[in-house]
Parts: structure tokens; sequence; C-alpha cells
């Protein structure tokens, strides 16, 4: 049986991102273009510059995808884009650059939700891994507990109820003068720091509650910073962020676990940029180790943001037989 290739293409935040996967799960090419030394300059991304630069690069990045595949157009079944959460006008080219393909060859649409695409990342390269499990997603823009009953069937657990555990991992980096994307550089830094040398808050919110609070820990380490400065003490750059990584990583932890619990499962799987972090990695591993819970995690490289997650996502949307015309828009925030 001849397998079922998705091209995907992926531009909602700095990373312009084509991909061929096959059968949902075999990555055939992943290419992902980054602009993060472009936006590094003004700490953080820019949002018409990052339009700008998908518009320059999308024809490419899309031609290497296929070449690295060595397929061509007409071997593609159907084109998955990202078409939301995000950055609106990034994701616009994206959007648009895989409508005009599809009606120049007359192929299949999917729009793919961003978040939807980070838990498929669990499928690519691993036949093994399928649904219902619970999914921690954390990414620079969401932190969300998931349980995924089945392929597309979604039931929302918690999710953050002010950042971001990405967006707190880079504002924390920005205070400690580390450069912009954070949450790699305070991975790093941590690794040669004490990570109970600050008593870090750390906030759990109700008893029963899978929701996360990030911005009482992220001000407490503004605070700590400050108040380190005002007193004219040494600020220990590795302590400040091992401890805020260790309360951050812990909550992670903790949550996800009470999530499995909750809806009796035996599987968590892990997905986003944040779960590139390696004591996420190793903490969580160790937790699901002690309790006999199946861990997934994809590698770092399919953790963040990618086209080859949007591609297995597609793949699964195609099968369920779902389509989307050329009148698709593209949207900042979206339901999951
Ligand atoms: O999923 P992603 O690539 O883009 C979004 O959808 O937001 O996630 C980006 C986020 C950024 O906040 C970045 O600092 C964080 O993931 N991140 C990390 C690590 N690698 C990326 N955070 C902690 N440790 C890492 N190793
Ligand atoms: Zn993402």
């Amino acid at each position: 049986m001849s397998s079922v290739n998705i091209l995907a293409i992926e531009s909602s935040c700095d990373e312009t991102a084509a991909a061929v996967v096959a059968d949902g799960r075999r990555v055939l090419s992943n290419i992902i273009h980054s602009q993060i030394d472009i936006h590094r300059a003004y700490g953080g991304v820019v949002p018409e510059i990052a339009s700008r630069n998908h518009i320059m690069k999308v024809d490419m990045v899309v031609a290497e995808a296929l070449a690295v595949a060595n397929i061509s157009i007409s071997d593609i079944h159907a084109i998955a884009v990202t078409n939301g959460p995000g950055l609106v006008g990034a994701l616009l080219v994206g959007l648009n650059f895989a409508k005009g393909l599809c009606f120049a060859r007359d192929l299949l649409l999917i729009g793919v939700h961003h978040i939807e695409g980070h838990i498929c990342s669990n499928y690519l390269e691993n036949p093994e891994w399928m649904p219902p499990y619970a999914a921690l997603v954390v990414s620079g823009g969401h932190t969300h507990l998931v349980h995924v009953r089945n392929y597309g069937d979604y039931a929302l657990l918690g999710r953050t109820r002010d950042d971001a555990a990405g967006e707190a991992f880079d504002k924390v980096a920005r205070s400690l003068g580390l450069p912009y994307p954070g949450g790699v550089e305070i991975d790093k830094l941590s690794k040669i720091g004490n990570p109970t040398a600050i008593a870090f808050p750390k906030t759990m919110l109700e008893a029963d509650s899978l929701d996360f609070s990030f911005s009482g820990l992220k001000s407490a380490v503004l605070n700590h910073i400050n108040s380190q400065q005002m007193a004219g003490r040494d600020i220990i750059k590795p302590d400040i962020a091992a401890s805020f990584q260790h309360v951050l990583v812990d909550v992670l932890v903790q949550k996800s676990l009470a999530a499995a619990e909750r809806i009796g499962t035996d599987k968590l799987a892990i997905a986003g940029g944040v779960a590139a972090n390696s004591a996420l990695r190793e903490k969580m591993a160790a937790a699901c180790d002690s309790r006999g819970i199946r861990l997934n995690i994809p590698p770092p490289i399919f953790c963040t943001d990618n086209a080859a997650m949007i591609a297995a996502c597609g793949y699964y949307k195609h099968i369920r037989g779902h389509r989307d015309d050329l009148s698709l828009n593209a949207y900042p925030s979206m339901p999951l």
C-alpha cells in the first residue's frame, strides 16, 4: 500500500518551517528556517519583521522540504498549514502560500491548530504512541493540560491563568541579561547553579485545580534581582536560574501527574518548546518511573516549532475526512 504524504507549512511565530511526513509518523523532511538571530536584537519577536521574513523564505523552505524528501508535489496528498493561534500576519504568510499551492496543483487544504500540532509531535518517528493519554503542552504562548481522548478529540483539563511557562522562562532570562529566547539559556545556566539556593514561591492554586499561575514566581525572581542590586549584593545568575527552573519544573511535574491520575490514565506525553528543557525531561521521567506511568517526550527538534508536527496532525485530520476550502482564515487565538 502506498503511503499518504502530507506537506505541511508552519509560520505562526518566528520559524518558517515546512516538512513532508508519510502516514502521519515517518518524517521524510523537516526544514526549519529560524529567525531567532534577527529578533534577538529586539529582545523578542517583532511581528511585522516576522511576517516579512516568512515572505522571503517560505517558497525556498517548501522547495527544500520537497527536495530533501525526494518527492514531487504530484505525490503529495494534502497540504496542512497552521492557521492559528499565533501572530496573525505571520500565519497569513504560510496560509496564503499553502492556499496558492493547493489552488495551483488541485490539492486538499487542511488547517491545523498549532497546539494540536504540538500534541501530535508525539507521533513523529514513533509508531507505538497513540491515544488516550494526558498531555502537557508547554510553549512560549501556552501552558495546557489536555486529555487526548482520541485523534482530534481533546478535553482541556487546565491551563495557565497568566504567563505561559515559556514566557516566564523568557522574561526571567531577560531580567538576568540573557539573550532571547531565554528558555534554553536558563536551562544551560541552571546546570552550574544550586536549585535550592533561593526559595522562590511555588503556586499550586486550589487543591483540585489543574490550572497554572507563573506570574507570582516570575515577579519573585524580578524582586529578588532588584533587592540584591539595591543592597549592592552580587547577583548569582546560575543560582537564580536554577532556583527558578526548579520551582517551575516542580509545578509542571506535579500537575501533570495529577492530570493523569484525574483521568485515570497511565500514559503521559509532553510537547512544546519548554518540553526541550533538560530538567523537565529528567524530573518528569523520574516521577513517571516511580509511579508506573509511561512517558513520551519527542526529541527536542520536534518540541520547538516545526512543520513535521503540523503534518502529523494534518494526516489524522485528513484520514478523518477533514477538508478546508480557500476561504480558510488565520486566527491569533483559537480554542483547541
Ligand atoms: O513551542 P515553541 O517553539 O513556540 C511557541 O509555540 O511558543 O516554544 C518556544 C518557547 C520559548 O519560550 C523558549 O524559551 C522555550 O520554548 N524553550 C525552552 C527551552 N527551549 C525552548 N524553555 C526552557 N528550556 C529549554 N531548553
Ligand atoms: Zn509552538
